[in-house]
């Protein structure tokens, strides 16, 4: 047989490797940028001295923490609070003063929440701004392990917490005498945490007044991206706002309904499309 490229500079294997990773651990690299992915997992296949996309096939086949390893190293889980501190000064000053302007309790989603971070985040911001009133926030990741890190609150590093002033650490955070810290209870009021792949999962019902995705899509395909935009906009309120990332754009946001309110932020026009 003839080995094709899916494309250039991706070698048939890794193909191969893409089906049966899909069965074995349920992510979907298809969705993934191929040139960027298998770039990425041959850095890995590096350091663990495996020679192959077919031997690393086998060692997931039949290792458990390895397929652990294999999920870790795919989502990739790194965050912190105030993510973008220049993007957090912007929702602050201006998206959730307009949004909580309607009066009511804000729902917002966290969608590829990871350890906890950009949720409380967001709910120190809503407990601040909009005090007394019962804001909801649903936090969800595809990674369980980083996800039960999250709802536990705690085990934060000082560094996690380096765009957070030091009156609102003194408020909202508390140090354990392991040298990390915990969120305080009183900020993780109102946040529901769940499992959610937004690869594969209905999406839930809404809506929303703000959908904070940040740091997710960057690897994923045009195709998958626009599966993700469409989904974000059928679970957001008419005028609620799309939260981005430090370096994501949405190409045509016309396209799905969404328009451009600066660097990051996208407001949904009247009914999606
Ligand atoms: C780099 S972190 C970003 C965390 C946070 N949003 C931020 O900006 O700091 C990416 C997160 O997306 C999650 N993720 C990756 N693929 C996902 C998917 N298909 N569905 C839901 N979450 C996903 C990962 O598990 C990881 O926790």
């Amino acid at each position: 047989m003839v080995e094709t490229a899916v494309e250039p500079g991706v070698p048939h294997e890794f193909e191969l490797f893409r089906r049966r990773a899909y069965q074995l651990t349920g992510l979907d690299l298809a969705c993934y940028k191929a040139p960027q992915m298998h770039r990425r997992l041959s850095v890995l296949l590096t350091r663990l001295r495996v020679a192959s996309f077919t031997e690393y096939t086998r060692m997931l086949e039949t290792d458990a923490a390895r397929r652990q390893e294999f999920r870790d190293y795919v989502t990739i889980n790194v965050s912190e609070f105030f993510r973008d501190a220049a993007r957090f000064g912007e929702l602050e000053r201006r998206i959730l003063p307009e949004l909580l302007q309607r009066g009511a309790s804000l729902r917002v989603w966290s969608a590829g929440c990871s350890n906890g971070a950009e949720p409380y985040s967001l709910s120190i911001l809503l407990q601040e701004l909009g005090p007394e009133r019962a804001h909801s926030i649903l936090a969800t990741d595809v990674d369980q392990t980083i996800l039960d890190h999250a709802r536990s609150g705690t085990g934060y590093q000082a560094a996690d917490l380096r765009n957070v002033g030091a009156d609102r650490t003194r408020r909202w955070f508390v140090g354990t005498p392991d040298g990390k810290v915990s969120v305080a209870p009183v900020a993780r009021v109102g946040i529901r945490f769940a499992k959610h792949d937004l690869l594969r999962d209905a999406y839930p019902v809404g809506p929303f007044d703000l959908i904070a995705c940040r740091n997710v899509v960057i690897y994923f395909t045009e195709d998958a991206k626009e599966r993700i935009y469409d989904g974000f906009v059928g679970a957001l309120r008419p005028g609620g706002v799309l939260f981005l990332g430090g370096s994501e754009a949405i190409m045509r946001p016309q396209n799905v309904g969404l328009a451009v309110m600066g660097p990051g932020f996208y407001r949904k026009v009247g009914e999606g499309r």
